[in-house]
């Protein structure tokens, strides 16, 4: 039972993770002019997609690898080489995200690092990179003694989990102020829910489902890997026909 739902909710969540990148492209697409990268207004619409895509859905997908009902049984080796592999092509697409908008920004001459958005999103970055660089030294290269995994291990769950919920809080600034922005006009302003506002604040409550399912799964302990000890008793799961 608990791994047909594991897959159900995997269903959902993968319809979600592109709803919300597809949701992401329309609004930048149909009323900001689209994408283009030597063109700074333009340039700055790689952000919000580049963002979405690297630091939540990527990264949600990336979380979620441990709890794949086929990684709790053979070899950890592989499936530690794509939770990096996946990780590292988001921190990839959220590098080239913050690309797009530091150097829109310089080339308009409008200051970095200000408004409270940027200072969640820098963090959330930081410690996104801080977690994939330790992450990689001791549980993937050979040299960790197991104690230190052991140590390192319920820090790197925690943090998994914190980042996500950081990068979902910078998602929410982040298109609460382009929508401050944008909806200027005095005759419909953001308080009179024009159509941008709708479609923008909807993109921002799939972002949120996204990432709380995520966590849901994260945490949920049925969906966690056994320890070693306790892996006969659930490798019935894997074979039952769910
Ligand atoms: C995890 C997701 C995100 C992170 C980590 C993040 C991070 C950042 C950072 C660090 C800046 C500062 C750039 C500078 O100072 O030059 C910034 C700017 C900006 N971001 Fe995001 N962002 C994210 C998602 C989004 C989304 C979805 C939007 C929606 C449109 C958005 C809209 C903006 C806007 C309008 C700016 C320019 C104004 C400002 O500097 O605050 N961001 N973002």
């Amino acid at each position: 039972m608990a791994v047909g739902r594991f897959y159900l909710s995997c269903l959902m969540l993968g319809s979600l993770g592109l709803l919300c990148i597809l949701f992401t492209i329309y609004w930048m697409r149909y009323w900001h002019n689209g994408f283009a990268w030597n063109v700074s207004d333009l340039r700055f619409n790689w952000h919000p997609v580049l963002m979405v895509t690297g630091m939540v859905v990527l990264y949600g997908a990336a979380s979620l690898v441990y709890r794949v009902p086929q990684s709790w049984v053979g070899p950890k080796l592989p499936w530690k080489a794509l939770h990096a592999a996946l990780h590292l092509l988001a921190f990839i697409l959220t590098v080239v995200g913050l690309v797009a908008v530091f150097s829109a920004h310089n080339k308009k001459h409008i200051s970095n690092l200000y408004s409270l958005h940027s200072w969640v999103g820098i963090t959330t970055v930081f410690l996104f990179a801080c977690q994939w660089f330790l992450g990689f030294t001791i549980f993937l290269l050979p040299w960790a003694s197991p104690w230190q995994r052991s140590l390192l291990k319920p820090i790197h769950v925690f943090f998994g989990a914190f980042i996500l919920s950081l990068a979902i809080a910078s998602v929410v600034s982040g298109i609460n102020e382009k929508l401050f922005f944008s909806l200027t006009n005095v005759t419909k302003p953001y308080s009179s829910l024009p159509s941008e506002a709708v479609f923008a604040n909807t993109t921002g409550m799939l972002v949120v489902i996204f990432g709380l399912l995520v966590l849901y799964i994260l945490l949920a302990s049925s969906w966690k890997r056994p320890e070693p000890g306790i892996l006969t008793n659930r490798q019935p799961l894997l074979h039952d026909g769910e």
